[in-house]
């Protein structure tokens, strides 16, 4: 058995993700956020981390959400949506909890409209995932693990 503390993520879902798999098909996926969620865990079982999963509509659910990781969880994988574009009040909690996050998009967010173009997150994450599907937070988490592991050495 080994010594070192488990690592535990948690991976916060933005607005309007809770209807994935209903919600624009062609641009999302048919994949629900359950799946997506279920994935997730199982991934991380074989990765040998913890990992917990929430979505929020509000955008100061998530603030709340980011600062309360603070002392709990190693890392974020956040898909925070719309606010990805618009919000400094999250990018300013990303930022101020230190704990290392990467960012992920089912879209190709560089293919779509001008106004997703940009995201505030970015600067203040380890990477970005962006454009495959569902398969974008399996990225994200393996990305995400890498990154803390290195972190650790
Ligand atoms: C999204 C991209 C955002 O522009 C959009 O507002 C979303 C989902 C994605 O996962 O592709 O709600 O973050």
């Amino acid at each position: 058995m080994s010594k070192t503390k488990k690592l535990k993520i948690l991976v916060l879902h933005g607005p309007n993700l809770n209807l994935l798999g209903d919600r624009e098909p062609g641009i999302y996926g048919k994949t629900s956020l359950e799946e997506i969620n279920k994935s997730l865990e199982k991934l991380a079982k074989e990765l040998g981390v913890g990992l917990h999963a929430e979505q929020y509509n509000g955008e100061g659910e998530l603030v709340q959400a980011i600062q309360e990781a603070r002392t709990q969880y190693d890392g974020l994988l956040l898909n925070l949506a719309a606010y990805t574009h618009t919000s400094v009040a999250l990018r300013d909690a990303v930022a101020a909890v230190k704990i290392p996050a990467v960012e992920v998009h089912l879209s190709n967010i560089y293919q779509r409209e001008t106004f997703r173009h940009q995201s505030l997150i970015a600067p203040v994450v380890l990477g970005q995932v962006s454009g495959f599907g569902a398969y974008s937070y399996v990225l994200g988490l393996k990305a995400l693990v890498h990154g803390l592991k290195e972190r650790k050495n």
